[in-house]
């Protein structure tokens, strides 16, 4: 990431792979506007709550509430699947819970990424013991080709090939969460 400074580059190189542009700051942005008129629509006159799913989400999560023109509140779960590594390591974790009782409340959960699915069934689980009014779930990017366990998802950003991404709140080995656009391991050659 040397040459940045100012979190957009062109591409990205790490441990020898190229990471290149796949959505950029200005297309993330047009589409987090649009999820959250449609958000604002289908909850007039109700006080949802947004739980983003940390770390991933926050970044997705507070661009989505600045366009959000309905009364809102936020609570953070945290979850962990991957550790440090490029694959998930099959298990989700819960580091931090909410903070806020949702029983009886609209519950909009806030992803980043729906990959295997596994941390969405956990999370869906881990709601229905806590009884809110419903539960809908948004999630920037979703990768199709890759879900393994059954996910609904009610609103989702855009759905991509099932390779890494990092940026925009993604990270590899926690770093580039930071970048403004998001970045795809591009095939060799590119
Ligand atoms: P799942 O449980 O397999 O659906 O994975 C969900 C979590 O894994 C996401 O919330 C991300 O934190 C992480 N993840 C999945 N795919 C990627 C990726 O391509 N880049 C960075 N993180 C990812
Ligand atoms: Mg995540």
């Amino acid at each position: 990431m040397d040459e940045i400074g100012h979190n957009s580059p062109k591409e990205i190189i790490i441990n020898n792979e190229k990471f290149i542009i796949f959505l950029s700051e200005e297309n993330i942005q047009k589409r987090v506007k649009e999820l959250a008129n449609q958000i604002s629509k289908e909850y007039k006159n109700k006080f949802p709550v947004f739980i983003g799913i940390l770390n991933g989400s926050f970044i997705f999560m507070s661009d989505l509430v600045k366009h959000v023109e309905i009364d809102c509140e936020v609570d953070f779960l945290r979850l962990s699947s991957y550790g440090d590594a490029k694959i998930s390591s099959g298990k989700v974790r819960m580091i931090k819970d909410l903070n806020c009782d949702v029983n009886g409340r609209d519950v909009i959960i806030v992803e980043d990424i729906v990959d295997t699915g596994l941390s969405l069934q956990y999370i869906r689980r881990l709601m229905e013991n806590y009884k809110p009014a419903s539960v809908k779930l948004i999630s920037l990017l979703l990768k199709p080709d890759s879900l393994k366990f059954d996910a609904k998802i009610d609103y989702i950003g855009f759905e991509i090939p099932s390779k890494f991404v990092i940026g925009y709140g993604l990270d590899y080995e926690q770093k580039y969460r930071n970048l403004r656009s998001i970045y795809i391991l591009s095939e060799d050659g590119d």
